[in-house]
């Protein structure tokens, strides 16, 4: 295991020297000033602070090769910052969740072709097990010892299972307002669990300065999440590869920190460029809650800053304040045609059970949000109801059950006879 001399002040373990294995990853550049410096754990630029991104040199790929692979995220370990060996490793596998044609909502909503990526399917009942897969395999070549994250709930479930599976240590920080159902499937792997009296981003700004004093943890959002965020990219991989190698012309995604929004293009930009995929246009539409909106806000109101706000929606896990990627979900949906919008919590819960109702799907508080998006956009004219649709299902309804506790009926018990049943139903 190796560490390469770092380029910049940011820190990392440094228990060995040589070539790290990160399969075709090649450097890290810079988003903002396109600076690069070698694979390492740096994640900010030396030159002018700005967020680094994986670059890579791709071998030619075909869908014969993709397809031979295992029925999981590594099926794209070549076009990932990942070992070569990724997939005999000790990682959950996540990934290759199902596409659901969703012709229920679809006849619902007046839309023609509706496809639903329900990652709820995950390890840990989301998305955020892709990320932490890649995380955890770029932190381990690179020398780290602990696995480590600020999170809203669902990263917190992925890390701390990750770690278990691997043999590691995990230290898991959340705001400790989080729904108990995402407190409970976090302790239960028996990793260090830290509950924080503040909100995300005060979680947040402690993990940033633990990374400083504990050099062998790797904060898989923070000090190596130029690796993390890679594993958003499978999602658009495998939307492509899922319906049959095609790219949708529209995708509405949630955005928190708004990384798996960046990522999901990226993944349909890569297809494209290596000619996995025709090329054509397609559109990214963002999702957030009014109560946690400032990508929103700001692409409503045609900025390219992203002013920082304080969560208060019951969608949890979309309750950053302070959005690392805000920015860059709007260079995204302006480049695409896209657009960014917001809903209310009532609208939320509303589209929570709409998705259950018409298509039997239950999703978490962030699958109501981006149903809820989906609606709001139909009406007011900017998505296509005749056009090719994807959405995301990040993660799963049994994580957020308050939500809708208070909105659905429970029925009370009846007598086990046929009377009692005739006289009630
Ligand atoms: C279920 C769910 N969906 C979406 C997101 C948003 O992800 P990102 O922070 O990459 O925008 C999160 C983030 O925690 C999440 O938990
Ligand atoms: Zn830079």
């Amino acid at each position: 295991m190796t560490a390469q001399t770092t380029a910049s002040s940011n820190t990392g373990p440094s228990d060995g020297q040589g070539a790290l294995r990160l399969g075709n990853a090649t450097g890290l550049t810079c988003r903002e000033c396109g600076n690069t410096v070698e694979l390492g754990p740096h994640y900010a630029c030396s030159e002018c602070f700005g967020p680094l991104e994986v670059g890579y040199d791709f071998p030619r790929l075909t869908r014969a090769d993709i397809e031979a692979g295992p029925q999981n995220i590594w099926r794209y370990a070549a076009l990932l910052p990942v070992p070569e060996d990724i997939a005999t490793r000790r990682t959950t596998e996540p990934g290759f969740t199902r596409l659901i044609r969703a012709d229920g909502l679809a006849a619902e909503l007046g839309m023609r072709r509706l496809w639903i990526k329900d990652d709820s399917g995950n390890p840990t009942h989301s998305f955020k097990d892709r990320v932490v897969a890649v995380a955890l395999a770029a932190a381990t070549e690179m020398g780290f010892k602990v696995l480590a994250c600020p999170s809203t709930g669902n990263l917190a479930n992925a890390v701390a299972a990750a770690a278990a599976r691997a043999g590691i240590r995990s230290v898991v920080m959340v705001p400790a307002n989080l729904e108990e159902q995402k407190i409970l499937t976090t302790a239960v792997y028996g990793g260090t669990f830290v509950t924080v009296d503040g909100n995300y981003d005060d979680v947040n700004r402690l993990a940033s300065e633990l990374a400083g004093e504990h050099e062998d943890w790797a904060f898989v959002n923070v000090n190596v999440r130029p690796y993390y965020a890679e594993g958003s990219k499978t999602l658009g991989f495998e939307i492509a590869e899922q319906l049959g190698w095609r790219l949708p012309d529209q995708i509405v995604v949630p955005v928190a920190s708004g990384a798996q929004l960046v990522k999901i293009d990226k993944g349909f930009s890569e297809f494209a460029e290596l000619g996995l995929v025709e090329s054509k246009p397609w559109k990214v539409f963002g999702a957030q809650a009014t109560g946690c909106s400032p990508v929103s806000e700001a692409f409503t109101k045609g900025w390219d800053v992203v002013r920082p706000v304080k969560p208060d929606t019951i969608a949890k896990s979309l309750a950053i304040g302070n959005p690392a990627d805000g920015p860059y979900v709007l260079d995204v949906v302006r480049r695409t045609g896209g657009a960014v919008a917001d809903v209310s919590d009532e609208e939320v819960v509303d589209s929570m059970r709409l998705l259950a109702r018409a298509q039997g799907v239950f999703g978490e508080t962030a699958g109501g949000v981006t149903v809820g998006v989906l609606r709001k956009l139909l009406a007011s004219g900017q998505l296509d109801p005749d056009a090719e649709t994807v959405i995301i299902n990040s993660g799963d309804g049994l994580k957020t059950l308050s939500a809708v506790a208070d909105s659905v009926t429970v029925p009370t018990a009846i007598k086990p006879t046929l009377e009692a049943f005739q006289a009630q139903y």
